[in-house]
């Protein structure tokens, strides 16, 4: 999808199809008025009539309004003005564009981002824009041979504003908002890929093209031998079982001098989840194609911040396997030694991700991190606590807890903090090692962080449980992108307000 931005009234403008919103009950939103005005009361005839009451997300569209320049006007349902909020915006959004799709319209001018929401300026209303119409128009069809949905003739959305002194705050939020929709469609493909494409070599190939087109990204990729030098015995231990060779890949960001800290970036890219030998049940065994989201995020994110040129050094550090059962498979009760040195019991193979990541977590202190999050697909207890809602947050450093809450709000990929207490080590107990690889069945998302934990006593760092976020589930089944949104803005609130201006 083309986006740009136009500054100039509604009524002048000759479009195929022009967005304006209706609140409830039945009242105009500026633009809207603007068109009523030229069209001698045609809106607010049709409103009467009861097509459209204006309830969040209702569309209606009208072909050739009497005294308009345009062939269509698509009139969406903002709910009560009152009540207008982050959430309801990008969800009129997301039915805006829903039914421009369904339109036969090519190109559409949508004034939207006219609309208020308390503490909103124009650069987050045209980003959200952005990155909710490109996610609603999204479709994964390149494995079909056949493309069976009617054809999209959308081809430009343009953002109309009437304001010609927003048009420097709307440039920089279709700026990020752009890279932020190219990285969260990235991120989707990968999760969407089936892991007979989406190896680990895949993802390594991914990020070394990323590496390729952009100058101050440079990838390196770790391979078993590397490893075994290094002593990752966590990471390779899951790999056993594999004929897919495990790859840890690096992906350094540089947008500010050497001397400024990086953030850590770390992602689990289990590539295919069967749960190794103590294997998962065959119902929906397919989506653990999934498993490897978290890796998906971070080439997404390192890519955006390459595009973005930010001004701040990020490193990102995936770990990459399949989780197969195998004669040379690992099988419950053996025990690893991990990069850090402590031993693990490896009690139910299943509970994997922790394995590659301890390792992928210790090695990050190789780069010095200010912060290090780790993002991953790790529980399917996180889907029972949170549902699809929210990623799992659990941290050991308050205020990296707090910044990911306010980027959380800022950028509606929501987190919800789990308490990281020590009350819970206990759980993972082993009698024959350092620790065991579970925790049992109470709290198994905290017990996951709290395994984690062990190996992140060097830096601040917190976990994203994704496992809930990542995927939605039912027909419309798919990667959601999540939470690229979610670190981007992280990232740039970390951004001094002088050094974005310059960037
Ligand atoms: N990849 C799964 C977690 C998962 C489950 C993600 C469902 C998305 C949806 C992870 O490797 C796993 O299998 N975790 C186990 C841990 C258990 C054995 C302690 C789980 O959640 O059942
Ligand atoms: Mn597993
Ligand atoms: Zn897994």
């Amino acid at each position: 999808m083309e986006f740009s931005i136009k500054i100039g009234p509604a009524e002048k403008q000759r479009s195929a199809c022009l967005v304006v919103g209706v609140f409830e009950a039945r009242l105009l939103t500026p633009s809207a008025k603007a068109l009523d005005k030229v069209s001698s009361g045609f809106l607010t005839q049709v409103l009467k009539r009861g097509d459209l009451e204006g309830r969040i997300g209702q569309t209606l569209v009208l072909h050739h309004v009497p005294g308009t320049l345009c062939e269509r006007i698509l009139l969406v349902g903002c709910g009560k003005e009152r009540e207008l909020d982050e959430a309801h915006y990008r969800k009129l959004l997301g039915k805006a564009a829903s039914a421009l799709k369904a339109t036969g319209a090519a190109e559409t001018i949508v004034y939207l981002a006219e609309l208020d929401i308390k503490a909103r300026d124009f650069r987050w209303k045209i980003r959200q824009a952005v990155e909710v119409a490109d996610h609603a128009l999204y479709e994964f069809d390149r494995l079909k041979s056949k493309k069976e949905n009617t054809p999209t003739h959308l081809k430009k959305i343009i953002w109309g504003l009437t304001l010609a002194n927003a048009r420097a705050q709307a440039e920089q939020g279709l700026r990020e908002g752009l890279a932020i929709a190219a990285s969260v469609k990235l991120a989707r493909d990968l999760g969407n890929l089936p892991a007979n494409i989406c190896t680990p070599s895949y993802l390594a190939e991914q990020a070394k093209s990323l590496g390729k087109r952009h100058k101050k990204l440079k990838v390196t990729v770790l391979e078993k031998a590397d490893m075994e030098r290094l002593g990752m015995g966590a990471l390779l231990a899951v790999a056993r079982g594999s004929r897919e060779p495990a790859k840890l890949i690096t992906l350094e960001y540089h947008g500010a001098s050497k001397t400024h800290k990086p953030v850590a970036l770390v992602g689990k890219g289990v590539t295919f989840d069967t749960g190794g030998i103590s294997i998962k049940p065959a119902d929906k065994m397919d989506e653990m194609k999934y498993d490897m989201s978290g890796a998906g995020s971070v080439l997404a994110a390192l890519s955006a911040c390459a595009e973005l040129q930010l001004p701040i050094n990020v490193v990102g550090i995936i770990p990459a396997t399949e989780n197969m059962p195998s004669g040379n498979a690992i099988k419950p009760g053996d025990i690893v030694t991990s990069l850090s040195g402590q031993t693990i019991e490896i009690l139910n193979t299943d509970a994997e991700g922790r394995l590659i990541l301890c390792d992928a977590l210790t090695y990050s202190e190789r780069y010095k991190p200010e912060v290090v999050i780790d993002i991953a697909t790790l529980t399917g207890a996180c889907v029972i606590a949170l549902g699809r809602h929210a990623s799992g947050l659990l941290s050991n450093h308050r205020p990296l807890a707090d910044a990911l809450q306010k980027a959380s709000d800022d950028s509606g990929d929501r987190v919800w903090e789990l308490p990281l207490w020590d009350d819970y080590q206990d759980q993972l107990k082993s009698n024959f090692a350092d620790m065991s690889n579970v925790g049992g069945r109470e709290a198994g998302t905290i017990t996951a962080a709290c395994f984690l934990w062990r190996f992140t006593k060097k830096f601040h760092w917190a976990h994203l449980d994704i496992a809930g976020t990542a995927w939605t589930g039912g027909d419309r089944k798919g990667s959601t992108g999540r939470p690229v949104p979610l670190l981007m803005q992280y990232l740039l609130n970390r951004i001094p307000k002088k050094a974005k201006a310059a960037a």
